[in-house]
């Protein structure tokens, strides 16, 4: 047997992945794997008899079915032979005549979906996904700026990648935030420069508290060169009023900094409308000649929220406005060297983008299934909302979109000694003991950051039913009661 230890070990791998946080995937998600195994081998020593999984926006993993649509053309893109039997699928299937022309339609241009594609993504779809933020935002848009990625987090990681040159590099992040932003900086040895967001104002952005959290970094000697805003945001569910937008953007102007708008959850929006950032800043310059035209913008959107849910199949893209011609360059390189996205979540991207259309044959059954999807999301949202305003000292603001409630709780003194004695903060505490109470998994707020002093945790609205919501309930009762 050889002598030799492991040539790795904690203490040589990389500190900058060894020091990255990410609560959502963290140690309560573990536990609640470990006791979903248990249940699945008939272990009936648990006090609950089902893991609900609220710590991760997962659609497909809390029974959201995926649209049939997407469904039928991917089958036919990863098995083209099945277009030997149109008349199966027409008349034994109920395959509709526009999804075997889809599904035509992209094996044209993709070629087979096991080959890798251009760098950037599949030309069309680039095409498909141009003509879609035209749609939306009123503005023409360029194929050429577009690039597919796998999922907006691959997204994310290409142009944090760029963007971050050194350690002294910073980058302006909301808090609470999504972890994947702090979890890279922190993979890429790069300053995360946080910026609180508004509770009270339903977590809006203040433009005075980034300013001050920029103009600090920079008196520190910090290269903020970027900002990033989500929008629905997550966790707080935010979604960003237009003068909102216009602020940041007027902000980003003037300190010269790049903007990341993360808008996976474009679609998950329940007050108001989604204003997205490519519209209001093409807006603003066309308002304000000259003064908005060095704005480099950079937005993503992805396959796996919204009514598409399909985030195993890791599709996004994102769009470039502003940068540099050799900046891009580098930007292509970097995901060059991953050589493309996968090519069947690219076909997805097609899909969401380019959904069917009022008169398409499958247009009915498409607007049925999606519109059923957005009312279930949208029912359980004010479901969950209105059990916290139930609850003593939880307060949570009405749902406005993305899949996330994220409230506040103040828990009594002896919660948080008890949460000490375990090495614990009590928001991760309180958390644990649901999670071992009811095999509800949410994650605390201090994974996401919170401001001093206050206690939060973040839940999706997910999973079916309402019946969790009630044992929630019970659970927060019991444990204000216990810790009195
Ligand atoms: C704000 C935000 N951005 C990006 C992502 C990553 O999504 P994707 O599956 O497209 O990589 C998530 C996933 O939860 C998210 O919440």
């Amino acid at each position: 047997m050889s002598t030799l230890k492991p040539r790795l070990h904690i203490d040589n791998i990389s500190p900058h992945v060894r020091s990255a946080q990410y609560a959502v995937r963290g140690e309560l998600a573990t536990l609640s794997e470990e006791y979903r195994a248990r249940l699945a081998k008939g272990d009936t020593d648990l006090p609950f008899d089902q893991v609900i999984s609220a710590n991760i926006g997962n659609p497909q993993q809390l029974d959201q079915k995926p649209l049939t649509f997407i469904r039928q053309v991917l089958s036919l893109v990863e098995n083209p032979k099945l277009l030997d039997h149109e008349d199966v699928l027409l008349n034994q299937l109920d395959y509709k005549t526009d999804v075997i022309e889809r599904a035509k339609w992209l094996l044209s241009k993709v070629g087979s979906v096991g080959a890798y594609s251009a760098s950037a993504g599949v030309p069309a779809i680039k095409e498909s996904i141009a003509k879609f933020i035209e749609r939306r935002d009123g503005f023409p848009a360029d194929p050429s700026k577009i690039y597919l990625s796998g999922g907006a987090s691959s997204g994310v990681n290409t142009l944090l990648h760029v963007i971050c040159a050194g350690p002294d590099t910073g980058v302006l992040v909301p808090i609470p935030q999504y972890p994947l932003y702090t979890a890279s900086l922190s993979i890429l040895n790069a300053r995360c420069v946080p910026y609180n967001l508004d509770e009270e104002s339903g977590w809006s952005t203040d433009l005075e508290i980034i300013r001050a959290s920029h103009d600090k970094a920079v008196a520190e000697g910090t290269d903020v060169r970027a900002l990033v805003i989500i929008n629905p945001g997550n966790p707080t569910g935010a979604s960003l009023p237009e003068d909102n937008i216009r602020a940041i953007l007027a902000f980003a102007a003037e300190k010269n900094l790049v903007v990341l708008a993360d808008e996976v959850y474009q679609t998950n929006v329940f007050e108001g409308r989604f204003h997205s950032f490519k519209r209001v800043l093409r807006l603003l310059q066309q308002e304000n000649p000259n003064k908005y035209d060095h704005v480099e913008l950079a937005s993503l959107h992805s396959v796996s929220k919204g009514m598409i849910g399909e985030c195993g199949h890791r599709g996004g893209y994102f769009e470039l406005v502003g940068f540099h011609p050799e900046v891009e360059a580098n930007i292509y390189k970097f995901v060059s060297i991953t050589l493309c996205a996968p090519v069947v979540g690219q076909c997805v991207v097609e899909l969401m983008v380019n959904p069917p259309q009022p008169g398409d044959p499958s247009y009915e059954q498409y607007n049925a299934e999606y519109s059923a999807i957005f009312q279930g999301l949208k029912e359980r949202a004010d479901a969950l909302h209105a059990a916290f305003s139930r609850m003593e000292g939880v307060e949570c603001g009405p749902p406005q979109g993305s899949m996330y409630l994220f409230p506040t709780i103040r828990l009594p003194p002896r919660a948080a000694e008890a949460a000490a004695a375990e090495g614990r903060s009590p928001d991760e505490y309180y958390c644990i003991r649901l999670l071992k109470a009811t095999g509800i998994c949410v994650v605390p707020g201090s994974g996401f950051g919170q401001k001093k002093d206050t206690l939060h945790f973040r839940t999706t609205f997910l999973a079916p039913g309402t019946d969790w919501v009630g044992r929630i309930v019970d659970f927060h009762k019991k444990f204000m009661d216990e810790h009195r």
